[in-house]
């Protein structure tokens, strides 16, 4: 068995190989164009920020601060974390910049890599892309549903199918701190039947238990109160109306009264869209999101609504690329042309005709450092190109150029000015 190489990505990270870069973009150039059409701007923020807006943020007993973030201290003594989600990194940013000054909402867009220090398994890394909405200064229950709408929007422009929306209500600091209590006491007086990490959240964040896929844990769950019982008027309402929205949408939605989430940032509306298999299984969450109307203040800004989602690229990705065998981006449009050279003078010849059909925005692929026209040709058949433009000697004396047809094999010599609308014709 051959020996593994001395220096390997660290265990939970990838490369993005060049084979893998067009379903990314295919993924970002739907994305950023859905929420582009729904009004929200571009935003980038540090990959690193420091680890306190995080702990405060995110929430200090959230698995994703005290198990998950990878934290550094500089030479200068700063306390970082690599950002394991984007929210508090924007939020910071809103308040950083007073944009709460500016009219109201305000929405953002993100893209890039995020970092959890998880236990890697299939969908689960340690350094991931999420694909990141945020709007601020807007309390209307229509902005929950339409976060919902453009995720939603986004998967099925991307062919995705059977998708189901997960959403619940888990209040505000008026009803939650009740219910609480009331699932505390409940979950004590059932304490000898949960696992040891449950029995832990009792004290610490007793709504966790709910999220808990324990095997023993689940008879406790069952019988747990549910909050949507127990939602002051007001978050009450919110709820109705958002769901009143995804009905007149007609978005498929189904209540899940354990849907906490695992962020403490979260007030009311909170929501994960998932995709099924055939047979109704459940695969791993694709967005979550939700509102937190408490964390601008939390953070030192002026009291500001605002609600969010996050798509996991990785995972959306791999579905993609499970779909299309096809292998680069070229045979992918399978509409664009291979250009072949035999000779110095025809070389290039060929580089101006290659710029020319850049700028005409037709795909092409070459191989400029071959030669043989066999090589090249079998290259083109790889590409599944339907035309192959071939320039030797003599075509690059008498500027001109052979136009073959790959499926027939029939070629056509045309004037090398007109090689570009004629080529363009018959891609048409
Ligand atoms: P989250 O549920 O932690 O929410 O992450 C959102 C999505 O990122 C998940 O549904 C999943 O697709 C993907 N994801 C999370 N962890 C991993 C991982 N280790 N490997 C691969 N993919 C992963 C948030 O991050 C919130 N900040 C979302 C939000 C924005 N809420 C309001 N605004």
């Amino acid at each position: 068995m051959a020996k593994p190489p001395k220096f390997q990505a660290p265990t939970g990270m990838h490369d993005i190989l060049p084979e893998d870069q067009p379903y990314f973009q295919k993924f970002y150039s739907t994305a950023s164009s859905v929420a582009g059409f729904y009004g929200f701007d571009k935003i980038e923020t540090p990959i690193v920020e420091e680890a306190e807006l995080f702990s405060k943020g995110v929430g200090m007993s959230t698995d994703i601060v005290e198990k998950q973030m990878y934290v550094l201290r500089t030479r200068g003594g700063d306390y970082l974390a690599l950002r394991p989600e984007f929210t508090a990194g924007v939020s910071r940013a809103y308040i950083e910049h007073g944009m709460f000054n500016l009219p109201q909402p305000l929405k953002f867009y993100s893209f890039g890599p995020l970092f959890r220090s998880e236990r890697p398994q299939a969908g689960r890394y340690r350094q991931f892309h999420q694909f990141n909405l945020e709007v601020f200064g807007e309390q209307n229950s229509v902005m929950d549903a339409q976060l919902i709408q453009i995720f939603y929007n986004i998967l099925t422009e991307l062919k995705f199918k059977n998708l189901v929306i997960e959403i619940n209500s888990i209040g505000d600091s008026q009803c939650r701190p009740y219910y609480k209590k009331l699932l505390s006491n409940y979950l004590k007086s059932r304490e000898s039947s949960l696992c040891a990490d449950c029995r832990r959240r009792i004290k610490q964040n007793p709504l966790r238990v709910l999220d808990c896929k324990e095997e023993k844990c689940q008879p406790v769950k069952a019988q747990a109160p549910q909050i949507v019982d127990h939602l002051c008027e007001p978050c009450k309402s919110h709820f109705k109306e958002v769901l009143e929205f995804l009905d007149e949408l007609d978005l498929p939605y189904r209540l899940n009264p354990y849907l906490v989430r695992g962020l403490d940032y979260y007030t009311k509306t909170v929501f994960e869209i998932f995709e099924e298999t055939e047979e109704g299984e459940k695969m791993g969450s694709l967005v979550g999101g939700g509102r937190y109307d408490g964390l601008i203040r939390l953070l030192g800004g002026k009291d500001t609504p605002a609600c969010g989602a996050a798509a996991g690229v990785e995972r959306i990705v791999e579905t993609l690329k499970a779909r299309s065998k096809k292998e680069s981006s070229l045979q992918q449009q399978g509409r664009g042309v291979f250009l072949a050279q035999l000779g110095g003078f025809a070389k290039r010849k060929s580089l101006k005709l290659f710029e020319e059909l850049r700028k005409a925005k037709i795909p092409v692929a070459e191989s400029f450092g071959r030669d043989s026209l066999k090589t090249q040709l079998r290259i083109a058949d790889k590409y599944q190109v339907p035309y192959t433009l071939i320039i030797g000697q003599k075509e690059a004396l008498e500027d001109s150029v052979l136009i073959r047809d790959m499926k027939t094999g029939k070629q056509d010599s045309v004037k090398l000015d007109r090689a570009v609308a004629e080529i363009k014709k018959r891609l048409k």
